[in-house]
C-alpha cells in the first residue's frame, strides 16, 4: 500500500474565462466551482455507492455538485449532460451508459474548455476525454476465467467440461474487455476441447445482455438450458457481473435438472449475490472497491479544477494500489491517460475483506453481509 503523503491543496478560485454569465455570477455569489457527476442508473447497485461517495468527496472539498442518474438510457444521459453544461459547470465526471453515444455533449464541453473525466467506463470517439479512471477491466475478466480454470482443475482433470458465457451490455466498453480477459484464460481449453460450449455462443456479441439486466440474463439462460442441457451437465457459467449472475442462478433454480452446482462467476459484490455466495449458489465475485475508484477520480479531478495536469506521479500520493497507463485505452480518437485500480476475487472464504473496507458489515446473526450503516 502506498503511504499517503499529506498534501495540502489550496483551492484556487479561477473564474472560467469561457464560462457563461450565469455561472460567473454563481461563482462570485457562492465562490464554488461546479462539478457534474453523471452516473448510468440507480438500478445497478454499485452506481448508487459511486454517486453518493463522489458527491460527498467533492462537497466536503467545497465544490457544488450536480449528481444525475440516467436510468441506463443513453439519450437521457446526453440530455442530462447538455443541461448541466447549459447551466454552467467546471468539470464533468461521467460513467457512460453507452460509451459510443456521447460525442455531441462532449464536443460541447471541449469547445468550452471543460475537462471531462471518464469514470469506470471509457467514452469513445472523442478527444474531449482528459482522463480515464477505472479498474483494470481486462484483469477482471482474467480473474473470472482463472477462477473457473482452477475450480474445474482444467490443467489436470482428464474429462471435458461444459461452459456458457453471459456478458454485459454491448454499449458498455468495459463489457467486451471483461469478456476478452476471460477468454484470454479460457480460449486454450475451448480450443483443446477440455471446455465445450454446447450452445456454440463463443463471441461477445452472441453473449451480450442488454443493460446488464437480471431478467434478460435469466431469459437467455432459460432458453440455453432448455435447448442444450435437458440431458447434459452444465459445469460452469462465466457471468460478467452480479446482476447477470442473479438471472443465471434464477434460471438454473427453475429449469436445470443436472443435479450439480455449476461454477458461477460475478462482479461488483452486490448484496444479493453475496448471499448467493454464502449459500453456495454463486462461486465468486470480483470486488472493486468503489470508494478507492472514487477517491482516485476525485484526486485527478481536483487537480484539473486547479488548472494542473495530473501525471503518473499522482499515484505516489494515493493510498490505494493504482497503475498509471497511457497505452491500454485508445478510445478511437486518442490514447487516454488512465488510472487503473486492482480488482480482487471474493469467495465465501474471504468475505471479511469486504467488511474491512468499511462499506459492508456482518448482519445481526453474523451469517450474511449487508451494507454498512451510513
Ligand atoms: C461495468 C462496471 C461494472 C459493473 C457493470 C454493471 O461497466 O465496470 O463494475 O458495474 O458495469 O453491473
Amino acid at each position: 500500500m502506498k503511504k499517503i503523503i499529506a498534501a495540502v491543496t489550496s483551492l484556487v478560485m479561477l473564474c472560467g474565462m469561457t464560462s457563461c454569465s450565469s455561472k460567473d455570477e454563481k461563482d462570485e455569489k457562492n465562490g464554488k466551482k461546479v462539478v457534474g457527476l453523471c452516473m448510468p442508473s440507480v438500478d445497478l447497485e454499485r452506481w448508487n455507492t459511486d454517486g453518493e461517495y463522489l458527491k460527498n468527496l467533492f462537497e466536503k472539498a467545497g465544490y457544488e455538485v450536480k449528481l444525475v442518474f440516467s436510468q441506463n438510457d443513453a439519450t437521457r444521459q446526453n440530455n442530462d449532460i447538455l443541461s448541466i453544461l447549459n447551466d454552467g459547470v467546471d468539470l464533468l465526471l461521467i460513467a457512460a451508459v453507452d460509451g459510443n453515444a456521447l460525442a455531441k455533449p462532449l464536443d460541447d464541453a471541449m469547445s468550452k474548455g471543460i475537462p471531462v473525466v471518464a469514470y469506470d467506463r471509457l467514452i469513445m470517439n472523442t478527444k474531449a476525454i482528459t482522463y480515464y479512471v477505472s479498474f483494470d477491466n481486462f484483469e477482471v475478466g482474467r480473474l473470472q476465467g482463472g477462477y473457473i480454470r482452477d475450480a474445474l482443475d482444467l490443467d489436470n482433470a482428464p474429462d471435458s467440461y461444459s461452459i456458457e458465457f453471459v456478458s454485459g451490455d454491448s454499449g458498455d466498453n468495459n463489457a467486451s474487455i471483461f469478456f476478452d480477459g476471460a477468454k484470454d484464460v479460457l480460449d486454450q481449453y475451448i480450443k483443446s476441447g477440455k471446455l465445450k460450449v454446447l450452445s456454440g455462443k463463443t463471441t461477445f456479441e452472441e453473449t451480450a445482455i442488454k443493460r446488464w439486466e437480471t431478467e434478460n440474463a435469466e431469459n437467455e439462460m432459460k432458453k440455453t438450458l432448455s435447448k442444450y442441457y435437458t440431458d447434459k451437465q452444465l459445469d460452469a457459467v462465466l457471468c460478467a457481473n452480479d446482476s447477470t449472475a442473479l438471472g443465471v442462478i434464477q434460471a438454473i433454480e427453475s429449469g436445470y435438472k443436472g443435479g450439480n452446482q455449476p461454477v458461477i462467476t460475478g462482479q461488483d459484490g452486490d448484496i444479493e449475490n453475496l448471499k448467493k455466495i454464502i449459500d453456495g449458489e454463486q462461486s465468486m465475485t470480483v470486488f472493486k472497491n468503489v470508494r478507492d475508484e472514487a477517491s482516485v477520480a476525485f484526486e485527478v479531478s481536483k487537480r484539473l479544477l486547479n488548472g494542473e495536469t495530473p501525471t503518473g506521479r499522482l499515484i505516489d500520493s494515493l493510498a490505494v494500489d493504482v497503475r498509471y497507463d497511457t497505452e491500454s485505452y485508445q478510445n478511437g480518437a486518442k490514447y487516454v491517460q488512465s488510472y487503473l485500480l486492482v480488482p480482487a476475487v471474493i469467495t465465501k472464504d474471504n468475505l471479511q475483506v469486504m467488511v474491512n473496507t468499511g462499506l459492508y458489515q456482518w448482519d445481526a446473526n453474523n451469517k450474511y453481509i449487508e451494507n454498512a450503516a451510513k
